[in-house]
């Protein structure tokens, strides 16, 4: 297994019945909040025959919804059995499996063997890492045209938040935690691998950034 200790975590934590539930609700309500955000973000600058790299995709709303606006290839590399489970299975619903790649594992790991993309996402994804440097590092230089984030805040509140939630998985023994990264590190990353930002909407706990090249 291509895993750390964290991302073993995270497998645990985003089970089959998490899977499910994230099914099942963008089933009834489509694309929401701050992933809607960071796709109306993309669609309008522009999606059609660009590749996608989606890391840590869930249960695959960017992919499917990119999909539809236009994008051609798809690789989603996720350190979740069950969501992977039900990205892929709702790309063969949906008809376009065929076209898409699916990797388990830590993609901090699995890095030199995935292809760059034209876009490449990481929606709520980063604030599941330990490392953020080597995983916005590697995500930036895979990005051809875009990089999108959704990240929370670096606030105290957000702060605090997760300190709570990460009280949990503590108590259980689980690997697995929840992080807030300095915004200033993160945009210092993308900066370093030739990215500006193009596209930056703050709410009061996540926020949704555009990069380009
Ligand atoms: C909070 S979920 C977000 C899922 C989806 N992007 C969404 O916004 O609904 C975080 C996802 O990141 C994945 N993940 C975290 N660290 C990862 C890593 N290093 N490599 C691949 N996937 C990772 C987890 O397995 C999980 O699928």
């Amino acid at each position: 297994m291509n895993c750390c200790p964290h991302c073993q975590g995270a497998d645990r934590f985003f089970n089959q019945r998490v899977a499910a539930a994230d099914l099942r609700h963008y089933r009834q309500h489509g694309a929401t909040g701050t992933t809607r955000q960071l796709l109306d973000a993309l669609t309008s600058a522009g999606v059609a025959g660009l590749s996608l790299l989606d890391i840590g995709g869930g249960i695959g709303v960017i992919q499917h919804e990119l999909r539809a606006a236009g994008v051609t290839e798809i690789t989603n590399v996720d350190a979740s059995r069950a969501y992977l489970k039900m990205a892929r299975g709702e790309a063969e619903r949906r008809g376009y499996a065929a076209d898409a790649r699916y990797v388990y594992g830590d993609f901090v790991a699995l890095a030199d063997e995935i292809a760059a993309a034209d876009i490449v996402t990481l929606d709520r994804v980063v604030c599941c890492y330990p490392d953020m440097a080597a995983l916005v590092h590697h995500a930036a230089a895979k990005a051809g045209r875009f990089l999108g984030l959704v990240y929370p805040r670096d606030s105290w509140w957000t702060k605090a938040g997760v300190a709570m939630l990460n009280l949990l998985p503590r108590l259980r023994g689980d690997a697995f935690r929840s992080f807030v990264h300095p915004t200033a590190a993160v945009e210092g990353v993308a900066a370093a691998n030739g990215l500006r930002r193009i596209v930056h909407h703050q709410g009061p706990v996540w926020q949704v950034v555009v990069f380009a090249r």
